[in-house]
């Protein structure tokens, strides 16, 4: 855990790249509501500054989600973010806030004074970083669909369907005989062992593995466990020298994609109620976020024992759930008053959960 008293531009030069699994922060707003930190001039380049070292900072696959409530500065920030490399839009998040005072918005005679809805919402935007040779996208499933991504697992794939192709001791194989009247390239080689491999894979286990053999097209995907161990049985795959048992398949699978962890029967809707209001809590920062839903958002989107980073801390909700969520946390607040409330916050957050794992 690392806490720093300063501005952010400053500490974030200082990390490494890469070394971040999530960024979960909740900048100024720039909508006034303290003098001292939330009026900021040139906001979208300040905001864009910070916004470009959380991308190199975060791990090739990992989820940057920043809270806002305005929307025509969101609508700039994002048309900022979709013109930087390796990053895609995931999702937009509303935080409704149904016990939120409307008093103010509406005069006399019931009419709303400023002639609009009356926002009873924050938003929280999810973009994921990755490699991507189009710009702008939206969704990881165009990702996933871009054949340049899982790389060395479709070369895994290729490389196994020559081998099964090479040893032709699969049932109904046989030797591949390879035209004798012009020398055959060893790629071409590969290609016809792959092809025969192919086919009898389509033919012994089926076209549950077919997903699985398409190394070279979008259609590539991971089998099941049970499609890899009928695979292995069949071909003797154990006795390949390059063999890899599906656990280890899975977790390079896994540590490639961006983390999105939902028990079974979770809801995965991006509407939060909490029954979090500031004033009703007398809360630490006028700011402040519920910790119900910072740790879910935590817990979605970052595994057990990995860095989240919060630069703009304010009292520390982001820590405190990253103690309760067995994540590491690394935290920046410029103001001396709210440094403290947090670096206490966390420390008393520790204590309880140490205390609670003691029983
Ligand atoms: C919206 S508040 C965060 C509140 C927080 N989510 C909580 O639950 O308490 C934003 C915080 O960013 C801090 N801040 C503003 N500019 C900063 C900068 N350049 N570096 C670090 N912190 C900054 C402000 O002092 C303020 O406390």
């Amino acid at each position: 855990m690392e806490l720093y008293n300063g501005d952010c531009l400053e500490i974030m030069k200082e990390m490494p790249s890469e070394s971040v699994e999530l960024v979960l922060t909740d900048p100024p707003y720039n909508i006034g509501k303290s003098k001292e930190w939330d009026r900021i001039p040139n906001y979208i380049e300040w905001c864009m500054d910070w916004l470009k070292e959380c991308l190199r900072v975060l791990s090739p696959h990992g989820t940057l989600i920043f809270w806002h409530n305005d929307m025509v500065q969101i609508s700039h920030l994002i048309c900022e973010l979709l013109k930087e490399k390796d990053v895609i839009y995931n999702s937009t998040g509303i935080w409704y806030k149904p016990n939120f005072r409307s008093i103010a918005w509406k005069n006399k005679n019931g009419n709303t004074t400023q002639r609009s809805w009356f926002n009873v919402c924050e938003y929280f935007q999810v973009f994921t970083k990755c490699k991507t040779d189009k710009p702008g996208q939206t969704g990881w499933k165009q990702v996933k669909l871009d054949v340049n991504n899982f790389q060395n697992l479709r070369k895994y794939a290729f490389d196994m369907l020559v081998w099964i192709g090479k040893n032709a001791n699969f049932a109904g194989g046989g030797t591949i005989v390879l035209n004798k009247s012009k020398r055959t390239s060893e790629a071409e080689k590969q290609s016809i062992f792959s092809t025969v491999a192919r086919r009898s894979i389509f033919s012994e286990v089926g076209g549950r593995a077919d997903h699985f053999t398409r190394y070279g097209t979008t259609q590539w995907e991971l089998c099941t466990p049970e499609t890899y161990e009928v695979l292995t049985k069949t071909y003797n795959l154990r006795e390949w020298e390059k063999y890899r048992e599906y656990e280890d398949l899975r977790q390079e699978y896994e540590d490639l994609r961006p983390r999105f962890n939902t028990e079974k029967g979770d809801g995965v809707s991006n509407v939060f109620l909490s029954s979090w209001n500031n004033t009703a809590n007398k809360s630490l920062h006028p700011c402040q976020k519920p910790l119900d839903i910072t740790k879910k958002l935590i817990q979605t989107h970052s595994n057990r024992g990995e860095k989240v980073l919060d630069m703009f801390m304010g009292s520390g909700t982001t820590g405190v759930a990253c103690v309760n969520a067995g994540r590491d946390f690394i935290g920046v607040e410029k103001d001396e008053k709210y440094f403290k409330i947090a670096k206490e916050r966390i420390e008393t957050a520790k204590a309880v959960f140490f205390d609670a794992q003691k029983l």
